[in-house]
């Protein structure tokens, strides 16, 4: 085995609100923890309404498939998460908890729930409104708990981006000014591919968050080592141009690369392409119909097409440990860092995340942000299917509530690492789990893959 890796534990990533952060609006310099919170939370509604303030009604009340809800669904239920919980942790009564039923099933026994109608929305952006005014009035009051607003604040931007796949599957028109959208062509002239492989050491890992003060959720905790081999890591992610080459070798007619279960989703889905493809050179970005770009990463592909896409490279997908360490791992320090880039915040300096690119970039577009062993885009681009199902670390504590993370732990979802460009850089780390069905491919996934060394 190479060089073991150091035992003490890394250094837990700067708490977000300190250190740099995007920001839409230019607000004071906070200097409490409830401004602190309060201009985030209004960064983030700001965001929300970015999503939609350019679609019809319409738009919003719409069913465009059957995986997402309603854009007036999302809006309604941040406003209800952001009551329950703000109010339970100020021990005040709920503004509408008759309306928990439908935007909150998890939280209200069946027997409670009444007739479900949905809120329009005029009506979401009214709740939206009321619910906000009560919490800025508890924050004053210093009526509130950090962790909690945290939570509140993380939950609005994770449906910021669930919100985007809706605008994706409904081919609605970009929010943003395309200024910021990636540029058509390879910045670095080079035709990058995620093939070429970076062999990292092994040893025992770090794996997870560390304990508060700083925000992790469950699903990270508790921080906790683990025994890994070297290996071999995609320098990228798999791109555009490497799945055309898979697509023209067969990838979608050999069945020797897929999994039982994977050959059943192809048949059952006749799939040939990524999800939002329309031919095999090009694909919907929003609204906008684009020639692919060769460089950039493959997106909207499901698990079972990353494992046939792996298996066609005589390669696997990496683990959930492999990845985290891989994006983490300081070679020449010895040592794993908060981040692939080093210790700095996630930003749009070192990652092509936080919505405004608009689609996935062409390799090379964030050379700040290549971890030490010169991986590029672990943070951001596509999420990335690992092969680890999603379970409980040893020793998990469900927190705040057993329906956020644990009701989903088991054989059947896959863990994803690393966010999307779509994902809000607030909820972007090295340690976050996301997870979903294997056959699922309106989120924003992708992958890197993995091998033993020869
Ligand atoms: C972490 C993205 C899987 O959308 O189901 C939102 C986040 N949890 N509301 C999801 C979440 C509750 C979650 N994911
Ligand atoms: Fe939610």
């Amino acid at each position: 085995m190479a060089n073991p890796i150091r035992l003490r534990e890394p250094i837990t990533p700067p708490a977000p609100g300190q250190g740099p952060q995007p920001s839409v609006d230019a607000v004071e310099p906070p200097d409490t923890a409830a401004q602190r919170l309060a201009a985030a939370l209004r960064e983030t509604r700001e965001r929300t309404l970015t999503l939609v303030r350019h679609l019809p009604q319409q738009a919003l009340t719409s069913v465009y498939s059957k995986l997402l809800s309603p854009l007036c669904w999302d809006l309604a239920h941040i406003a209800a998460f952001e009551d329950l919980w703000f109010s339970r942790a100020a021990a005040v009564a709920q503004l509408r908890p008759e309306l928990m039923a439908t935007y909150d099933a998890d939280e209200t026994p069946r027997a409670q729930r009444g007739e479900l109608r949905l809120l329009g929305p005029d009506e979401a952006f009214t709740f939206l409104e009321q619910v906000r005014a009560k919490t800025l009035a508890l924050l004053h009051a210093g009526r509130f708990d950090a962790s909690v607003a945290e939570l509140v604040i993380r939950h609005e931007q994770q449906h910021n981006e669930t919100m985007l796949q809706a605008l994706q599957i409904a081919h609605l028109p970009s929010p943003f000014a395309h200024a910021q959208t990636a540029p058509g062509g390879d910045p670095s002239g080079r035709s990058v591919s995620g093939t070429r492989l970076v062999l990292i050491d092994g040893g025992e890992a770090w794996i997870g968050a560390g304990p508060p003060p700083a925000f992790a959720y469950d699903n990270e905790r508790p921080r906790h080592r683990v025994a890994l081999q070297p290996f071999l890591i995609g320098s990228a992610p798999v791109s555009n141009a490497d799945w055309q080459g898979f697509i023209a070798d067969g990838g979608y007619r050999r069945r020797e690369w897929w999994s039982a279960q994977g050959w059943r989703w192809l048949e059952r889905e006749r799939a040939q392409r990524p999800l939002h493809w329309v031919s095999d050179s090009e694909g919907w970005e929003l609204g906008e119909l684009r020639t692919l770009r060769p460089s950039a990463p493959v997106v909207h592909v499901s698990f079972w097409e990353a494992e046939a896409f792996a298996a066609s490279q005589h390669a696997r997908l990496p683990t959930e440990f492999e990845w985290e360490l891989a994006a983490t791992w300081d070679p020449a320090g010895e040592r794993q860092r908060p981040l692939p880039w080093g210790d700095q915040p996630v930003s749009r300096r070192f990652a092509n995340i936080d919505q405004v690119g608009g689609a996935p970039a062409p390799a090379g577009s964030f050379p700040d942000g290549d971890s030490a062993s010169g991986l590029a885009a672990m943070i951001g681009d596509v999420w990335e299917w690992t092969s680890t199902p999603f379970h409980g670390y040893p020793g998990f504590i469900a927190h705040p509530y057993p329906e956020y993370s644990e009701q989903f732990f088991g054989d059947t979802y896959r863990v994803l690492r690393g966010g999307s460009w779509a994902t809000r850089a607030r909820v972007a780390s090295a340690s976050f789990r996301n997870w979903d069905l294997p056959q699922r491919r309106q989120i924003f996934s992708g992958l890197r893959i993995a091998k033993d060394p020869a």
